[in-house]
C-alpha cells in the first residue's frame, strides 16, 4: 500500500493544546475555522505530558483533542512527541544525555537533550511511537505524521560512550579492516596509526588541528545516526499505518543532516523558514532559495513549509515583527516556488516558556482585535482561491550542483582559505532568482539530462563517478560552469593530485597550478571583453590546455593571467571561474552562460518583482510577486489566463500594488 499524499494546499500550524486548559480548546478550532485551517501539527513537545513516569501513561487528553479537530473537520498531522524526552527518562537513565566534543554533558530543562546513539532513549522513543501509533491508527483527524523534531537543530554531535560505540561500529561497516581505516585516514601522518578498534574516538577536543578524514568521517556518522533514529520510528508508523504518509521537517541549508540521504526516507518533504524580517531584501531571496533546494529533494512532489512565523521570532537578538504584507507575501512564495502548504509556528502563542514572544496565528491579544490574526484569517481565504494550484510541479532547465559531503569537506579546519560552501551557492543562485530563471539543486554524480545548464560551485570534495558524470554532461551539449576549489580532493579528503582539479582538467580545458586566496577586503580586477570589473576573496593561478581566457587579471604577481574560461568539450562547454567577481562581472559571465546554453527567464520582469510558473497536466501557473513596496507593472508577454485572487482575466500587461501578488492560470 502507498501512502496517501496530501492534494490539497494545508494551512494551519503547530498546535501545543498541552500548555492550555481544555476550555481554551473550544475557541482554538472555532478560530482555526474562520481562519481556514485545515491542517495542524499536533503534540510535538507532549512526551512528558502523554508519559509522565515510566510506567504511566496518559492519552485522555490527546483523545478528546484528536476528536475535537476531527469533529471540526481539521486534519492532524500527528507528532510522535519524541523530540524532548520529560525529565524522568535522564534522571533514572543519566547515559541518555548527549556530551559535547569537550565532554560535557548537557542537561535536562531545555529541550533535544538525548544522545542519537543512546540505546535507552532508541527504546523508549520506539515504545512511545508503537503506543501512539496503536492509538491513533484509525483515527479520522490523522492525515499524516510528524517524526519527531527538526532533528539534529541544536545537538548536532554528542562523544559519549554509546556514540563512541556506535561510530566505531559505523567505521568497522565502513572499513571492514582497521588498515583500510588507517590509509583512510592518513594515519602515516603525526603518528596517528591505529593499532586496535577501541583506540578509535569521535574527534574530541585535541591540543591542535584533528584528523581531517575523521572529522568527515563524523559528520557522516552523526548524519547517519540521526538518519537511523528516523528510520526506527519509520519503521513502525509504516507497519500500523502504511496508507498514511510520514515526514519530519528539515532546515533548509542545515549543514549536519545530508538531506538528500534523507529524502528517500519520507513521504514529503517539510522544512522550516525563518528569514530574518531586517533585511527584507535578503529575506526574499533567502526564503526563495531554500524552497528550491528543499524542493529539489523529491522534485516530483510539492513540498510542504511546515513552519515560518505570522510576526517576530523570539531566538534572534532582536526580533522584528513582519510589517503588514509581507507573511502574506512569503506565504505565497512558498506556493510559487512548488509548495503545498503553508503551516506556521504556531498556532497560539504561548504565555509560559522560552518562546513566549515568538508569534502565533493568535497572538496574547484577542483574535478579533489583532492584526495578525487578521491577516492570518485573509490568507487563508486566499488560499481556498488559490486550489487548483496544488499538486502542480516545477520544471527547470538549471542545475546548481550541491553536494553535502563537499560541504563539510571544504569547511574542514586548515585549508588555504576559508569557503563558505552555502553561502557561495547562494550567491551564484541568487544571479537567477533576480533573473526569474529557475534553479533546481542536485548530486552531482544524479543524472542531469533534464538540464541545459549546470552550476558547480566549489565541488571541492568531487568522487571520480561525479567527475565522469559532469564531463558526459557536457559531451552531450550541456553547459557547464565550474568554480575555483573544485575536484580537489577524492572522498577521503585525500588530494588528487597531477594538477588541480585532476578529474576535471579534461573538461575544462586547463589547469590550476596555486591558488591565492585573499583576505577580507582586498581585491585585485578583472578585464572581462572591454570591461573592467573587480575580484576578491580567491583568485586561482590557471595553465590554458585547451580553454580560451574570457577574463584575465589586472593585478598582483600573476596579473595577465587567465580568470574566466571557456572550453568546448564534445557538443557543449565548460566555463571556469576562477576568482570571485563582483555583481558587474557576475552579470557578464552568467548573462554569457545562460546565453550559450539558451536558457530563458520565465519573464522579464522590473526589479523585486519575482516571476515563477507550476505546470499541471492541465494547466500552468504563472505566479508574479511584487517585493517591492512601488506600484509596478508588468508586461505579460505571450501568457494570458485567468487570476485566481481575483477571476480577472489577464493579459498583455497588469498592475501590482506594492507586496502585491497574482497567481494566472493558464489553460
Ligand atoms: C523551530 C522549532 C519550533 C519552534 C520554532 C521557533 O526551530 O521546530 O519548535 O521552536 O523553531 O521559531
Amino acid at each position: 500500500m502507498k501512502p496517501k499524499l496530501p492534494t490539497k494546499l494545508l494551512y494551519g500550524g503547530d498546535y501545543n493544546p498541552e500548555q492550555w486548559p481544555e476550555s481554551v480548546w473550544l475557541e482554538d478550532v472555532r478560530l482555526m475555522r474562520a481562519a481556514g485551517v485545515n491542517m495542524i501539527s499536533l503534540g510535538i513537545f507532549s512526551w512528558a505530558k502523554l508519559q509522565p513516569t515510566e510506567k504511566r501513561w496518559d492519552f485522555g487528553w490527546l483523545d478528546r483533542g484528536m476528536d475535537l479537530l476531527a469533529k471540526n473537520n481539521i486534519s492532524v498531522c500527528l507528532a510522535t512527541a519524541t523530540a524532548s524526552p520529560p525529565p524522568w527518562l535522564s534522571t533514572k537513565y543519566p547515559e541518555v544525555l548527549p556530551v559535547t566534543a569537550d565532554g560535557v554533558t548537557l542537561q535536562i530543562g531545555s529541550r533535544q537533550q538525548y544522545s542519537p546513539s543512546s540505546r535507552v532513549y532508541q527504546k523508549f522513543a520506539a515504545a512511545l511511537v508503537r503506543k501512539i501509533a496503536a492509538r491513533y491508527r484509525r483515527h479520522p483527524a490523522l492525515a499524516a505524521w510528524h517524526i519527531n523534531n527538526e532533528y539534529a537543530c541544536h545537538l548536532q554531535e554528542c562523544h559519549g560512550a554509546d556514540s563512541t560505540r556506535a561510530f566505531r561500529d559505523w567505521l568497522r561497516t565502513k572499513y571492514r579492516a582497521l588498515a583500510a581505516l588507517n590509509a583512510a585516514w592518513g594515519t602515516a601522518f603525526w603518528s596517528q596509526a591505529y593499532g586496535a578498534w577501541d583506540e578509535v574516538l569521535t574527534p574530541r577536543r585535541a591540543p591542535y588541528h584533528s584528523n581531517p578524514t575523521q572529522c568527515l568521517d563524523f559528520k557522516r556518522f552523526t548524519s547517519d545516526a540521526f538518519l537511523a533514529l528516523h528510520r526506527m520510528e519509520a519503521a513502525i508508523l509504516r507497519a500500523a499505518t502504511p496508507a498514511i504518509p510520514l515526514t519530519t521537517n528539515f532546515m533548509g541549508f542545515f549543514k549536519p543532516l545530508d538531506y538528500r540521504a534523507w529524502a528517500p526516507e519520507i513521504d514529503f518533504v517539510a522544512w522550516d523558514s525563518y528569514p530574518d524580517p531586517v533585511d527584507e531584501k535578503a529575506a526574499r531571496h533567502a526564503g526563495a532559495v531554500g524552497h528550491d533546494l528543499m524542493r529539489s529533494l523529491k522534485p516530483d512532489r510539492p513540498f510542504v513549509l511546515m513552519e515560518q512565523a505570522t510576526s517576530a521570532v523570539n531566538w534572534r537578538p532582536v526580533n522584528l515583527p513582519k510589517r503588514p504584507g509581507i507573511m502574506r507575501l512569503q506565504s505565497l512564495q512558498v506556493l510559487a516556488r512548488g509548495g503545498d502548504g503553508v503551516m506556521f509556528f504556531q498556532w497560539r502563542a504561548s504565555i509560559a516558556g522560552a518562546e513566549k514572544f515568538h508569534s502565533g496565528l493568535v497572538q496574547h491579544v484577542p483574535a478579533a482585535a489583532s492584526r495578525v490574526f487578521a491577516e492570518v484569517k485573509a490568507l487563508g481565504a486566499e488560499l481556498k482561491k488559490l486550489a487548483p494550484v496544488a499538486g502542480s510541479l516545477v520544471h527547470n532547465r538549471v542545475a546548481l550542483a550541491f553536494d553535502w559531503h563537499a560541504w563539510w569537506a571544504v569547511e574542514l579546519e586548515s585549508k588555504p582559505g576559508r569557503i563558505d560552501y552555502a553561502a557561495w551557492a547562494q550567491a551564484l543562485h541568487r544571479w537567477f532568482y533576480e533573473h526569474n530563471i529557475g534553479v533546481d539543486f542536485v548530486h552531482p554524480g544524479s543524472s542531469l539530462a533534464a538540464y541545459d545548464l549546470v552550476v558547480a560551485p566549489a565541488l571541492y570534495l568531487l568522487p571520480a563517478k561525479s567527475a565522469v558524470n559532469l564531463t558526459a554532461f557536457v559531451a552531450r551539449g550541456g553547459t557547464l560552469l565550474a568554480t575555483y576549489f573544485s575536484g580537489i580532493v577524492d572522498e577521503h579528503e585525500h588530494v588528487v593530485p597531477g594538477g588541480y582539479p585532476a578529474l576535471l582538467r579534461e573538461v575544462l580545458g586547463l589547469w590550476v597550478e596555486e591558488w591565492a586566496p585573499y583576505p577580507e577586503g582586498r581585491k585585485n580586477g578583472v578585464r572581462f571583453g572591454g570591461r573592467k570589473v573587480t575580484c576578491d576573496h580567491w583568485c586561482d593561478l590557471l595553465h590554458l590546455e585547451g580553454a580560451q581566457a574570457l577574463a584575465n587579471y589586472t593585478g598582483d604577481f600573476f596579473a595577465g593571467r587567465p580568470a574566466v574560461t571557456r572550453h568546448s568539450h564534445g557538443r557543449g562547454a565548460a566555463y571556469y571561474l576562477g576568482t570571485r567577481l563582483d555583481a558587474a562581472g557576475l552579470d557578464l559571465l552568467l548573462g554569457r552562460v545562460v546565453r550559450e546554453a539558451k536558457v530563458a527567464p520565465v519573464l522579464r520582469t522590473p526589479a523585486g518583482v519575482e516571476a515563477t510558473v507550476r505546470e499541471s497536466t492541465k494547466h500552468r501557473f504563472l505566479f508574479l510577486l511584487n517585493h517591492t513596496d512601488k506600484a509596478t507593472k508588468v508586461s505579460l508577454g505571450g501568457y494570458r489566463g485567468r487570476e485566481l485572487l481575483t477571476g480577472k482575466i489577464a493579459s498583455r500587461s497588469l498592475l501590482l500594488p506594492p507586496l502585491g501578488v497574482t497567481v494566472i492560470q493558464i489553460p
